[in-house]
């Protein structure tokens, strides 16, 4: 790992459904770290909800709120920060995560996705006719980001419990220079 590296928090990444929030708040409550997540922290800077600024202002604004926070979290210390799964599709985006933050993408196959959002609202990219073609079409677009994360977990066959534990082990190891 680079040297460079002042590894102080955790950034989960990867794509919408696939556990990035209950992963979050179990490992900051496990860890007594902070919990941020990038979507609020939009919500709250914008004073309007994703689905809102999506239909207002369109995709190229929210994404441009997405550089802004990421931006601000190289401040934080002893933070879990849950990323939208857009975020980190981005190479300056990931390369300011990884300056600060060990970088863990939770990974899960398209049907699995599809199961776990299909009854949600709040995702404006898949309010389309074949939302399932659209997560496999963005999760290929994305994969090539997503696997430069340090740690890559498969979250289809755990539970939550058992990804926290994991996560923590990886980052135990960094911590120790392992
Ligand atoms: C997005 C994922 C969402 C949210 C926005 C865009 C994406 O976050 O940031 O709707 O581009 O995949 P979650 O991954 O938390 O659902």
């Amino acid at each position: 790992m680079d040297h460079a590296r002042q590894i102080q928090n955790i950034a989960l990444i990867g794509f919408m459904g696939t556990g990035k929030s209950s992963v979050g708040q179990l490992l900051a409550a496990t860890m007594h770290f902070s919990f941020l997540d990038t979507d609020h922290a939009i919500e709250t800077r914008a004073g309007k909800t994703i689905t809102e600024i999506f239909a207002q202002d369109g995709e190229p604004a929210f994404r441009e709120w997405e550089r802004t926070v990421v931006q601000e979290l190289a401040q934080r210390k002893k933070t879990i920060i849950s990323t939208g799964g857009g975020l980190a599709a981005n190479a300056d985006n990931l390369a300011s995560l990884k300056t600060h933050s060990l970088v863990v993408c939770l990974w899960s196959a398209p049907e699995k996705i599809w199961e776990r959002v299909r009854h949600q609202t709040h995702r404006p990219l898949l309010q389309c006719a074949d939302p399932l073609e659209k997560i496999r079409a963005l999760l290929a677009t994305r994969a090539p980001f997503y696997r430069q994360a340090d740690v890559l977990v498969n979250t289809d066959l755990r539970s939550v419990r058992e990804v926290v534990q994991q996560v923590i082990h990886q980052f135990q190891l960094v911590q120790g220079g392992g």
